[in-house]
Protein backbone atom coordinates (compact mmCIF):
# COMPACT_ATOMS: atom_id res chain seq x y z
CA UNK A 1 0.00 0.00 0.00
CA UNK A 2 1.30 3.46 -1.04
CA UNK A 3 2.33 5.37 1.96
CA UNK A 4 2.83 9.20 1.55
CA UNK A 5 5.32 11.71 3.52
CA UNK A 6 2.57 13.32 5.29
CA UNK A 7 1.23 10.07 6.20
CA UNK A 8 4.29 8.50 7.16
CA UNK A 9 4.83 11.33 9.40
CA UNK A 10 1.58 10.73 11.13
CA UNK A 11 2.24 7.14 11.70
CA UNK A 12 5.42 7.91 13.12
CA UNK A 13 3.59 9.51 15.56
CA UNK A 14 4.74 12.93 15.04
CA UNK A 15 1.30 14.52 15.02
CA UNK A 16 0.04 12.52 18.13
CA UNK A 17 -0.96 9.06 19.38
CA UNK A 18 -4.51 9.55 18.38
CA UNK A 19 -3.67 10.52 14.69
CA UNK A 20 -0.86 8.21 14.95
CA UNK A 21 -4.06 4.98 15.98
CA UNK A 22 -6.13 6.81 13.53
CA UNK A 23 -4.04 6.29 10.77
CA UNK A 24 -2.99 3.00 11.64
CA UNK A 25 -6.68 2.01 11.47
CA UNK A 26 -7.28 3.10 7.88
CA UNK A 27 -4.11 1.41 6.75
CA UNK A 28 -4.49 -1.88 8.55
CA UNK A 29 -8.30 -1.92 7.24
CA UNK A 30 -6.64 -0.52 3.26
CA UNK A 31 -4.21 -3.67 3.76
CA UNK A 32 -6.88 -6.39 5.24
CA UNK A 33 -9.12 -5.19 1.71
CA UNK A 34 -5.86 -4.91 -0.76
CA UNK A 35 -6.11 -0.90 -1.11
CA UNK A 36 -3.35 0.39 -3.00
CA UNK A 37 -3.88 4.03 -1.37
CA UNK A 38 -5.48 6.11 0.66
CA UNK A 39 -7.95 8.61 -0.55
CA UNK A 40 -9.50 12.11 0.61
CA UNK A 41 -12.72 11.79 1.74
CA UNK A 42 -15.56 15.24 1.28
CA UNK A 43 -17.41 14.41 4.32
CA UNK A 44 -17.66 11.32 7.21
CA UNK A 45 -20.95 10.21 9.20
CA UNK A 46 -19.80 8.94 12.17
CA UNK A 47 -22.51 5.86 13.84
CA UNK A 48 -21.26 4.24 17.28
CA UNK A 49 -23.38 7.31 19.73
CA UNK A 50 -25.80 5.86 21.65
CA UNK A 51 -24.60 4.94 25.02
CA UNK A 52 -27.21 1.57 25.04
CA UNK A 53 -24.49 0.73 22.32
CA UNK A 54 -21.43 1.75 23.48
CA UNK A 55 -21.91 1.43 26.84
CA UNK A 56 -18.39 2.76 29.14
CA UNK A 57 -16.02 1.30 27.03
CA UNK A 58 -16.81 3.03 24.05
CA UNK A 59 -17.47 6.29 26.39
CA UNK A 60 -13.78 5.94 27.48
CA UNK A 61 -12.80 5.66 23.73
CA UNK A 62 -14.21 8.82 22.84
CA UNK A 63 -12.82 10.63 25.82
CA UNK A 64 -8.88 9.59 25.35
CA UNK A 65 -9.82 10.50 21.56
CA UNK A 66 -11.77 13.75 22.19
CA UNK A 67 -8.48 15.01 24.25
CA UNK A 68 -6.56 14.88 21.69
CA UNK A 69 -8.04 15.31 18.09
CA UNK A 70 -10.06 17.08 15.94
CA UNK A 71 -11.92 16.02 12.80
CA UNK A 72 -10.44 17.80 9.60
CA UNK A 73 -14.06 17.28 7.46
CA UNK A 74 -17.98 18.12 8.00
CA UNK A 75 -18.63 15.27 10.32
CA UNK A 76 -22.33 14.23 11.49
CA UNK A 77 -23.49 11.97 13.74
CA UNK A 78 -25.69 8.71 13.78
CA UNK A 79 -28.72 9.30 16.35
CA UNK A 80 -27.90 8.82 19.84
CA UNK A 81 -29.82 6.54 22.63
CA UNK A 82 -32.17 9.29 23.75
CA UNK A 83 -34.01 12.87 22.73
CA UNK A 84 -31.26 15.30 23.67
CA UNK A 85 -33.36 18.10 24.95
CA UNK A 86 -36.46 15.65 25.81
CA UNK A 87 -35.56 12.65 27.47
CA UNK A 88 -37.22 12.39 30.44
CA UNK A 89 -40.33 10.33 29.45
CA UNK A 90 -37.98 6.87 28.07
CA UNK A 91 -34.54 6.97 29.73
CA UNK A 92 -33.31 7.62 33.04
CA UNK A 93 -31.12 9.99 34.62
CA UNK A 94 -27.92 8.02 34.82
CA UNK A 95 -28.15 7.03 30.64
CA UNK A 96 -28.89 10.66 30.11
CA UNK A 97 -25.54 11.65 31.71
CA UNK A 98 -24.02 9.19 30.17
CA UNK A 99 -25.38 10.00 26.76
CA UNK A 100 -24.71 13.58 27.04
CA UNK A 101 -21.00 12.89 28.16
CA UNK A 102 -20.57 10.93 24.73
CA UNK A 103 -22.33 13.61 22.89
CA UNK A 104 -19.57 16.20 24.28
CA UNK A 105 -16.51 13.71 23.61
CA UNK A 106 -18.09 14.10 20.26
CA UNK A 107 -18.73 17.91 20.25
CA UNK A 108 -14.84 18.70 21.61
CA UNK A 109 -13.82 16.69 18.27
CA UNK A 110 -15.50 19.07 16.02
CA UNK A 111 -18.32 16.80 14.87
CA UNK A 112 -21.77 18.87 14.22
CA UNK A 113 -23.81 16.85 16.14
CA UNK A 114 -26.81 16.20 13.83
CA UNK A 115 -28.00 12.61 15.75
CA UNK A 116 -29.12 11.55 12.34
CA UNK A 117 -28.98 8.45 10.09
CA UNK A 118 -30.51 11.05 7.30
CA UNK A 119 -27.94 13.53 6.78
CA UNK A 120 -28.80 14.22 3.69
CA UNK A 121 -32.07 15.99 4.88
CA UNK A 122 -29.57 18.17 7.52
CA UNK A 123 -27.24 19.40 4.72
CA UNK A 124 -24.47 16.97 4.60
CA UNK A 125 -25.57 15.91 1.34
CA UNK A 126 -22.61 14.56 -0.87
CA UNK A 127 -22.64 15.18 -4.71
CA UNK A 128 -22.21 12.48 -7.45
CA UNK A 129 -18.89 11.02 -7.45
CA UNK A 130 -17.67 12.60 -4.39
CA UNK A 131 -15.68 9.74 -2.08
CA UNK A 132 -17.21 10.19 1.74
CA UNK A 133 -16.52 8.03 4.87
CA UNK A 134 -20.12 7.18 6.52
CA UNK A 135 -21.17 4.20 8.74
CA UNK A 136 -24.98 4.50 8.98
CA UNK A 137 -25.72 1.37 6.95
CA UNK A 138 -29.02 3.13 5.53
CA UNK A 139 -27.86 6.14 4.74
CA UNK A 140 -24.46 4.46 2.91
CA UNK A 141 -27.18 2.34 0.59
CA UNK A 142 -28.96 5.90 0.08
CA UNK A 143 -25.73 8.25 -0.79
CA UNK A 144 -24.25 5.05 -3.29
CA UNK A 145 -27.35 4.44 -4.88
CA UNK A 146 -29.37 7.75 -4.84
CA UNK A 147 -27.09 10.83 -4.79
CA UNK A 148 -24.59 9.02 -6.40
CA UNK A 149 -21.33 9.04 -3.74
CA UNK A 150 -18.66 6.56 -3.03
CA UNK A 151 -18.51 5.42 0.72
CA UNK A 152 -17.88 1.78 1.93
CA UNK A 153 -20.22 0.56 5.18
CA UNK A 154 -17.50 1.88 7.50
CA UNK A 155 -17.78 0.92 11.23
CA UNK A 156 -17.91 3.64 13.86
CA UNK A 157 -14.17 3.56 14.24
CA UNK A 158 -12.88 3.71 11.14
CA UNK A 159 -15.92 6.22 10.49
CA UNK A 160 -14.35 8.70 13.10
CA UNK A 161 -10.48 7.94 12.26
CA UNK A 162 -11.49 8.98 8.86
CA UNK A 163 -12.80 12.09 10.11
CA UNK A 164 -9.68 12.82 12.05
CA UNK A 165 -7.15 11.97 9.15
CA UNK A 166 -9.55 13.36 6.49
CA UNK A 167 -9.00 10.07 4.07
CA UNK A 168 -9.81 6.60 3.75
CA UNK A 169 -8.55 3.29 2.42
CA UNK A 170 -10.02 3.16 -1.47
CA UNK A 171 -11.10 -0.30 -1.73
CA UNK A 172 -14.91 -1.65 -2.41
CA UNK A 173 -17.40 0.33 -3.34
CA UNK A 174 -14.62 3.72 -3.82
CA UNK A 175 -13.93 1.87 -6.97
CA UNK A 176 -15.78 1.85 -10.24
CA UNK A 177 -15.43 -1.62 -10.73
CA UNK A 178 -16.68 -2.64 -7.59
CA UNK A 179 -20.15 -0.82 -8.18
CA UNK A 180 -21.46 -2.21 -11.15
CA UNK A 181 -23.97 -3.91 -10.97
CA UNK A 182 -24.46 -8.12 -11.54
CA UNK A 183 -28.03 -9.11 -11.06
CA UNK A 184 -31.21 -7.88 -12.17
CA UNK A 185 -34.09 -7.24 -9.91
CA UNK A 186 -37.73 -6.90 -10.99
CA UNK A 187 -40.21 -6.04 -8.16
CA UNK A 188 -43.85 -6.84 -8.13
CA UNK A 189 -46.02 -4.25 -9.10
CA UNK A 190 -48.41 -4.52 -6.45
CA UNK A 191 -45.83 -1.86 -3.85
CA UNK A 192 -47.91 0.70 -2.76
CA UNK A 193 -46.92 2.29 0.36
CA UNK A 194 -43.43 2.93 2.24
CA UNK A 195 -43.36 -0.78 3.83
CA UNK A 196 -43.92 -1.94 0.93
CA UNK A 197 -40.30 -0.39 -0.54
CA UNK A 198 -38.92 -1.46 3.18
CA UNK A 199 -39.76 -4.87 2.46
CA UNK A 200 -38.80 -5.26 -0.94
CA UNK A 201 -35.17 -4.31 -0.41
CA UNK A 202 -35.29 -6.23 3.04
CA UNK A 203 -36.21 -9.29 0.75
CA UNK A 204 -33.42 -8.27 -2.42
CA UNK A 205 -30.93 -8.32 0.58
CA UNK A 206 -31.35 -11.57 1.57
CA UNK A 207 -31.96 -13.11 -1.68
CA UNK A 208 -29.51 -11.85 -4.19
CA UNK A 209 -25.80 -11.65 -4.68
CA UNK A 210 -23.73 -8.57 -5.52
CA UNK A 211 -25.16 -5.31 -6.58
CA UNK A 212 -28.62 -5.30 -7.84
CA UNK A 213 -30.23 -3.28 -10.08
CA UNK A 214 -33.71 -3.41 -9.67
CA UNK A 215 -36.51 -2.55 -11.92
CA UNK A 216 -39.53 -0.59 -10.14
CA UNK A 217 -41.79 0.00 -13.35
CA UNK A 218 -41.50 3.97 -12.47
CA UNK A 219 -39.69 5.99 -10.50
CA UNK A 220 -40.72 5.72 -6.41
CA UNK A 221 -40.46 8.57 -4.56
CA UNK A 222 -37.25 9.69 -2.92
CA UNK A 223 -38.75 8.77 0.91
CA UNK A 224 -39.80 5.13 -0.97
CA UNK A 225 -36.12 5.28 -1.69
CA UNK A 226 -34.96 4.95 2.00
CA UNK A 227 -37.21 2.89 3.12
CA UNK A 228 -35.66 0.32 0.28
CA UNK A 229 -32.43 1.41 1.11
CA UNK A 230 -32.74 0.32 4.77
CA UNK A 231 -34.69 -2.67 4.04
CA UNK A 232 -32.15 -3.28 1.56
CA UNK A 233 -28.97 -2.93 4.61
CA UNK A 234 -30.80 -4.49 7.30
CA UNK A 235 -30.78 -7.90 6.01
CA UNK A 236 -27.69 -8.48 4.48
CA UNK A 237 -24.12 -6.72 3.53
CA UNK A 238 -25.24 -4.50 0.36
CA UNK A 239 -23.86 -1.06 0.35
CA UNK A 240 -25.82 -0.02 -3.02
CA UNK A 241 -28.54 -0.71 -5.80
CA UNK A 242 -29.17 0.75 -8.99
CA UNK A 243 -32.32 1.50 -10.33
CA UNK A 244 -33.48 0.45 -13.63
CA UNK A 245 -32.66 -2.26 -16.37
CA UNK A 246 -29.53 -3.46 -17.77
CA UNK A 247 -29.79 -6.18 -20.42
CA UNK A 248 -27.71 -9.83 -20.48
CA UNK A 249 -27.84 -9.59 -16.60
CA UNK A 250 -28.89 -12.68 -14.22
CA UNK A 251 -32.65 -12.07 -13.07
CA UNK A 252 -34.11 -12.72 -10.24
CA UNK A 253 -38.11 -11.78 -10.23
CA UNK A 254 -39.63 -10.73 -7.05
CA UNK A 255 -43.12 -11.81 -6.65
CA UNK A 256 -45.89 -10.93 -4.80
CA UNK A 257 -46.06 -13.50 -2.42
CA UNK A 258 -42.40 -12.71 -1.95
CA UNK A 259 -43.30 -9.60 -0.44
CA UNK A 260 -46.12 -10.71 1.68
CA UNK A 261 -43.68 -13.31 3.09
CA UNK A 262 -41.90 -10.22 4.01
CA UNK A 263 -44.48 -8.95 6.33
CA UNK A 264 -45.47 -12.67 7.30
CA UNK A 265 -41.70 -12.89 8.63
CA UNK A 266 -42.25 -11.18 11.18
CA UNK A 267 -45.33 -11.60 14.17
CA UNK A 268 -48.57 -11.72 13.88
CA UNK A 269 -50.10 -10.16 16.41
CA UNK A 270 -53.50 -7.53 16.63
CA UNK A 271 -52.55 -6.00 19.81
CA UNK A 272 -49.82 -3.60 20.10
CA UNK A 273 -48.35 -1.13 22.99
CA UNK A 274 -47.29 1.34 20.97
CA UNK A 275 -46.84 2.40 16.70
CA UNK A 276 -43.49 3.66 15.65
CA UNK A 277 -42.92 5.65 12.35
CA UNK A 278 -39.21 7.11 11.41
CA UNK A 279 -37.15 3.89 10.34
CA UNK A 280 -34.53 5.66 9.28
CA UNK A 281 -35.59 9.56 10.12
CA UNK A 282 -38.46 11.25 9.26
CA UNK A 283 -38.64 13.69 6.69
CA UNK A 284 -40.50 17.45 7.23
CA UNK A 285 -43.18 16.07 4.68
CA UNK A 286 -43.64 12.88 6.81
CA UNK A 287 -43.39 14.85 9.89
CA UNK A 288 -46.49 16.97 8.07
CA UNK A 289 -48.58 13.87 6.72
CA UNK A 290 -48.99 12.62 10.38
CA UNK A 291 -49.57 15.85 11.92
CA UNK A 292 -52.56 15.94 8.91
CA UNK A 293 -54.20 12.97 9.84
CA UNK A 294 -54.38 12.97 13.43
CA UNK A 295 -55.24 17.04 13.78
CA UNK A 296 -58.24 17.27 15.74
CA UNK A 297 -58.22 13.39 16.92
CA UNK A 298 -56.84 11.93 20.32
CA UNK A 299 -54.52 8.80 19.63
CA UNK A 300 -55.66 5.72 21.81
CA UNK A 301 -51.96 4.00 21.65
CA UNK A 302 -48.41 5.72 21.63
CA UNK A 303 -47.65 6.98 18.88
CA UNK A 304 -44.10 8.03 18.62
CA UNK A 305 -42.31 9.47 15.75
CA UNK A 306 -38.27 10.37 14.99
CA UNK A 307 -36.78 12.44 12.99
CA UNK A 308 -33.55 14.84 13.49
CA UNK A 309 -33.35 18.19 15.55
CA UNK A 310 -33.30 19.94 12.45
CA UNK A 311 -36.87 18.38 11.23
CA UNK A 312 -38.13 18.94 14.80
CA UNK A 313 -37.17 21.94 14.32
CA UNK A 314 -39.14 22.81 11.65
CA UNK A 315 -41.92 20.99 12.67
CA UNK A 316 -41.72 22.92 15.40
CA UNK A 317 -42.21 26.68 13.30
CA UNK A 318 -44.71 24.73 10.58
CA UNK A 319 -46.69 24.38 14.07
CA UNK A 320 -47.07 20.42 13.30
CA UNK A 321 -45.05 19.64 16.64
CA UNK A 322 -48.34 21.45 18.75
CA UNK A 323 -50.86 19.49 16.37
CA UNK A 324 -48.90 16.24 17.44
CA UNK A 325 -49.04 17.28 20.86
CA UNK A 326 -52.65 17.93 21.44
CA UNK A 327 -53.14 14.36 19.57
CA UNK A 328 -50.90 12.65 22.03
CA UNK A 329 -48.01 11.94 19.44
CA UNK A 330 -44.52 12.09 20.11
CA UNK A 331 -42.59 13.82 17.71
CA UNK A 332 -38.81 12.50 19.36
CA UNK A 333 -35.42 13.96 18.10
CA UNK A 334 -31.65 12.86 17.95
CA UNK A 335 -32.58 8.90 18.41
CA UNK A 336 -34.46 6.00 16.99
CA UNK A 337 -36.18 3.35 17.92
CA UNK A 338 -33.18 0.68 17.79
CA UNK A 339 -30.74 2.39 19.98
CA UNK A 340 -32.90 3.98 22.58
CA UNK A 341 -33.99 1.94 25.52
CA UNK A 342 -37.51 1.74 24.95
CA UNK A 343 -39.67 -0.47 26.74
CA UNK A 344 -42.71 -1.65 24.79
CA UNK A 345 -43.07 -4.97 23.74
CA UNK A 346 -44.92 -5.08 20.86
CA UNK A 347 -45.12 -2.85 18.17
CA UNK A 348 -46.04 -1.78 15.06
CA UNK A 349 -43.94 -0.14 12.67
CA UNK A 350 -44.04 0.57 8.82
CA UNK A 351 -40.15 -0.19 8.80
CA UNK A 352 -38.43 -3.53 7.85
CA UNK A 353 -35.52 -2.35 9.25
CA UNK A 354 -36.81 -1.54 12.46
CA UNK A 355 -38.86 -4.73 12.55
CA UNK A 356 -35.63 -7.14 11.44
CA UNK A 357 -34.02 -5.06 14.72
CA UNK A 358 -36.68 -5.18 17.05
CA UNK A 359 -37.58 -8.48 16.53
CA UNK A 360 -33.84 -9.62 17.59
CA UNK A 361 -34.12 -8.11 20.61
CA UNK A 362 -37.39 -10.09 21.23
CA UNK A 363 -40.00 -7.09 20.56
CA UNK A 364 -43.46 -8.96 19.33
CA UNK A 365 -43.02 -6.33 15.83
CA UNK A 366 -45.38 -6.08 13.34
CA UNK A 367 -44.72 -4.07 9.59
CA UNK A 368 -47.35 -2.45 8.44
CA UNK A 369 -48.39 0.15 6.22
CA UNK A 370 -48.41 3.83 7.19
CA UNK A 371 -51.56 4.70 7.36
CA UNK A 372 -52.89 1.64 8.80
CA UNK A 373 -50.12 1.98 11.93
CA UNK A 374 -52.00 5.80 12.47
CA UNK A 375 -55.00 4.41 12.09
CA UNK A 376 -54.08 1.56 14.84
CA UNK A 377 -52.71 4.79 17.05
CA UNK A 378 -55.67 6.32 16.72
CA UNK A 379 -57.79 2.82 18.13
CA UNK A 380 -58.55 1.53 15.22
CA UNK A 381 -58.57 -2.38 14.98
CA UNK A 382 -55.76 -4.09 13.29
CA UNK A 383 -56.86 -6.88 11.05
CA UNK A 384 -53.02 -7.40 9.36
FE1 LIG B 1 -32.04 5.13 11.62
FE2 LIG B 1 -32.43 3.83 13.82
FE3 LIG B 1 -33.51 2.96 11.59
S1 LIG B 1 -30.53 4.71 13.15
S2 LIG B 1 -32.07 3.59 10.04
S3 LIG B 1 -33.99 4.87 12.63
S4 LIG B 1 -32.54 1.71 13.14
Amino acid sequence: MHITKSEEKILSGEEGPVKQKALELLVGLGKIFGAERLIPVKSVQVAGVSYQNIGDAGLDFLNDWAAEAKVVVPTTLNPAGMDLENWEPFVGHEFAEKQLEIIDAYRRMGIQITCTCTPYYVGNVPNAGDHIAWSESSAVVYANSVLGAYTNREGGPSALAAAIIGKTACYGYHIDENRVPVVQVTVPETMFDYSDYSAAGYWIGKNTDGVPIVDFGQAPKNEYLRGFSAGLAASGDKAMFHLGRREGLPEVVMHEEDLIGVYASFTSESEFDAVYLGCPHLSFQEVGRVARTVSNKKLRYPLLLFCSREIYRQAFYKGYLDILKRAGAYLIADTCMVVSPLKYKSVLTNSAKAAHYLKSFGVKVELAYTDDCIKYALGGKYEG
